[in-house]
């Protein structure tokens, strides 16, 4: 079965082909990095109108590199939540478009659930009872799945995304968005040592926060130019030296990957899981993979990185899955839901 996924959810476009919810025909991705740069972040209202001019040729791009024609689509599936309204539209429009006019059933899935998903496509499938992180811009989500079907979410985020406080802290580094990779590039002449950032312990529960820890770096990088904490976020960078620069990146970047961790191991030795997976865009943080593998006492599942960061394949493997369950939804009820999970 040749599942179509289609992916607009935040700042990629994206378009996949993918049989069987295996095997990867094509995998198309648009980032609009680009077009964000200039701003520090992204810009919902630029989104949107990037995903509608890309959406079209990345959807017939991805059908040609899969060598298939409309006739070999068996479905279409589409990220229809949670994520950026005006992005979501543009997807959940053209996927409904298409199925109506091609005639073929629509899934609609979850875009959190989804980037688990992409741990479907490059290894051995996870065992259930699979133990997920989901470590992204907009989400950090611990969730336990029992099979396809049933799952609960053991504990995400109060806060801030540990994604959102990566591209944070970069922005107040000068370092160059997205702030994941930045960050991690800067950490390597850095040392994880030289500062000592709080960890939030949230008593005993699995769940996270981020705000603490990034307001500390701003305090921690506001004393350090000698400056109080009603200095300008904006004009620390150029006070800074390359070494404070890639010591916080490196330290920060410690301190957030120890949470990840301890909440992970925590949550592994509650649960007993069969398979650990990591998903997101923020698993593509090197640092994160190694520490978590070296934690857990079984193989940590991990896509990628082209299967981490946002992308069509992991959401046309899901909608395999929903296909099995035979809960395709009428292309004239599907809704874009910005903050539904
Ligand atoms: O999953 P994703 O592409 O989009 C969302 O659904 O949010 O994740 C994007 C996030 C950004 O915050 C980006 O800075 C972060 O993933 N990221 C990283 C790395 N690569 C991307 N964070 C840490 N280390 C990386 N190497
Ligand atoms: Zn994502």
């Amino acid at each position: 079965m040749n599942v179509l996924g289609i992916e607009t959810s935040c700042d990629e476009t994206a378009a996949a082909v993918v049989k069987d919810g295996r095997e990867i025909l094509s995998n198309v991705v648009l980032s609009q990095i680009d077009a964000h740069r200039e701003f520090g972040g992204v810009v919902p209202e630029v989104a949107a109108r990037s995903h509608i001019e890309a959406v079209l040729p990345v959807i017939q791009k991805s059908l040609s590199k899969a060598k298939i024609g409309w006739n070999e689509v068996d479905a279409i599936a589409v990220s229809n939540r949670p994520g950026l309204l005006g992005s979501l539209l543009i997807g959940v429009l053209t996927a409904k478009t298409l199925a109506l006019i091609k005639q073929k059933p629509l899934y609609g899935v979850d875009h959190v659930i989804a980037h688990t998903y992409a741990n479907w496509l490059e290894h051995e499938p996870p065992q259930f009872p699979l133990l997920s992180l989901t470590v992204s811009g907009g989400h950090t989500q611990l969730m336990l799945y029992t099979t396809h079907d049933t799952y609960k979410v053991l504990g995400k985020t109060r806060d801030d995304a540990v994604g959102e406080a990566f591209d944070k802290v970069a922005k107040v580094l000068g370092l160059p968005y997205p702030g994941g990779p930045s960050i991690a590039k800067a950490a390597t002449s850095g040392d994880a040592f030289a500062y000592a950032f709080p960890e939030a312990k949230l008593g005993n529960t699995l769940e996270f926060s981020f705000s603490g820890l990034k307001t500390a770096v701003l305090r921690h990088l506001q004393a350090l130019v000698g400056q109080d904490y009603t200095f300008p976020s904006t004009q620390i960078a150029s006070q800074l030296t390359q070494a404070q620069i890639n010591d916080t990146a490196a330290s920060f970047q410690y301190a957030a990957v120890q949470t990840l961790v301890s909440k992970t191991l925590k949550a592994y030795n509650e649960f007993q899981p069969k398979s650990v997976a990591l998903a997101g865009g923020v698993a593509a943080n090197q640092l994160l993979r190694t520490e978590l593998a070296k934690a857990l006492p079984v193989e940590l599942l991990c896509p990628s990185t082209v299967l981490c960061t946002d992308n069509a394949a992991m959401v046309a493997t899901l909608g395999f899955f929903e296909a099995q369950k035979k809960r395709a939804i009428s292309p004239l009820e599907i809704e874009a839901l910005p903050t539904k999970t």
